[in-house]
């Protein structure tokens, strides 16, 4: 990110999750209703725990934005923790407010428990598990969101969908019955398109400009994804040149492809088809049927720590990836067409 820059912070029980935008031009209109879908999509899906039911995220947004339009300075947006009330003595910034209540030590396979204990030096795990829960992803989809509302000047628009729940391709609700049943968890498979993306976003002049590098990079460190590929590019391997690749045709001296199998991408930059990225999340770690570890405080064998949790998030993870990918690409538009405003980005991207 060199253009559209943020940082986020916030625990996942601690009192709100605060990110700062900096580098959005003047003028773009900030739809706060949008931001609030956008977090409702989020918390949806079947397949989630009681967590989604206490809260309805909101955002709110404390600077940088004015009767609706953006002024160029940095955008905060917050989301305030709703169960904080349940969790202020647990989670204070106080010395004076020392407690165990809620600490735990034995070790969740599959999170960052015992590498963030070993890493950070906590015994408490409580002190890993509030910054590593996925729940700090509500306030990069609200990040997101603000992308989106930049992209939607230039007529780009996001969608996502669910290919794969378990082993399942369509009865994904029966297959996530069946798991919560059964105590155990499921990963999936989605789908993020983006459209009307122009020609020449990315670049191929160095590895670290190419934007399928800066997409995967994006998406791969959501929680719980475990793979990304662009396009077909999971089936590549199998595939011969002449299936793989998007020949190019003329239809009234216009280039066309009849085919996407490179989602959109081709030498790192957009080519004007559809992006499409497609990745894979594994398993929720958490089951009710608890997993075989260690207990740090005593080195015995045990079961994990079992806290609320989903039994299945992929809906979730699409939205999240939508979010991350808007902010690589709002980044490579500033690169491309940037200026102070709105107007001069339009002058720009003519
Ligand atoms: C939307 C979403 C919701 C998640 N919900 C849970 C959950 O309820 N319980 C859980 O154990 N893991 C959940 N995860 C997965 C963990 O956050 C993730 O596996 C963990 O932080 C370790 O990160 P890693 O899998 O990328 O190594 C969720 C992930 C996402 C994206």
């Amino acid at each position: 990110m060199q253009k559209f820059r943020f940082l986020t912070a916030g625990e996942s029980h601690g009192k709100a999750l605060t990110a700062i935008i900096e580098g959005v031009p003047a003028g773009f209109s900030i739809d706060e209703d949008f931001i609030n879908e956008e977090l409702k999509r989020r918390q949806s899906g079947y397949g989630r725990g009681g967590r989604m039911k206490i809260e309805t995220d909101r955002v709110e947004i404390t600077s940088g934005v004015r009767f609706g339009k953006t002024l160029g300075s940095p955008i905060t947006l917050v989301i305030k923790n709703k169960d904080f009330e349940n969790w202020q003595k647990i989670m204070s910034s106080s010395a004076d407010d020392l407690t165990d209540e809620k600490s735990f030590t034995t070790c969740r396979p599959g999170h960052a428990d015992y590498a963030g204990s070993v890493k950070y030096g906590h015994q408490d795990l409580r002190n890993i598990l509030e910054r590593s829960s996925a729940r700090k992803t509500a306030i990069e989809v609200a990040v997101g969101a603000v992308a989106k509302l930049i992209l939607k000047e230039f007529g780009i628009t996001a969608d996502s969908r669910v290919l794969q729940i378990g082993n399942s391709q369509s009865d994904f609700n029966a297959e996530i019955d069946k798991a919560r049943e059964e105590g155990i968890t499921l990963g999936g498979r989605f789908e993020v398109v983006f459209k009307n993306l122009p020609v020449g976003l990315g670049s191929y002049v160095h590895y670290d400009r190419k934007l399928d590098g800066k997409i995967a990079q994006m998406v791969m460190s959501i929680p719980a994804v475990k793979s990304v590929s662009i396009g077909d590019g999971e089936d590549a391997h199998r595939l011969s040149g002449r299936e793989f690749h998007d020949e190019m045709f003329l239809e009234n001296g216009k280039i066309v492809r009849k085919t996407n199998h490179a989602g959109g991408l081709e030498g790192g930059m957009t080519n004007g088809e559809d992006l499409i990225v497609r990745a894979n999340m594994k398993p929720i770690p958490t089951m009710r049927s608890p997993l075989n570890t260690v207990d740090l405080a005593n080195l015995t064998e045990t079961t994990a720590h079992f806290e609320r949790s989903d039994v299945c998030a992929v809906e979730a993870c699409a939205v999240i990836a939508e979010a991350r990918i808007a902010c690589a690409i709002v980044d490579e538009f500033l690169l491309k067409f940037g200026g102070d405003s709105l107007e001069e980005m339009q002058t720009n991207s003519i």
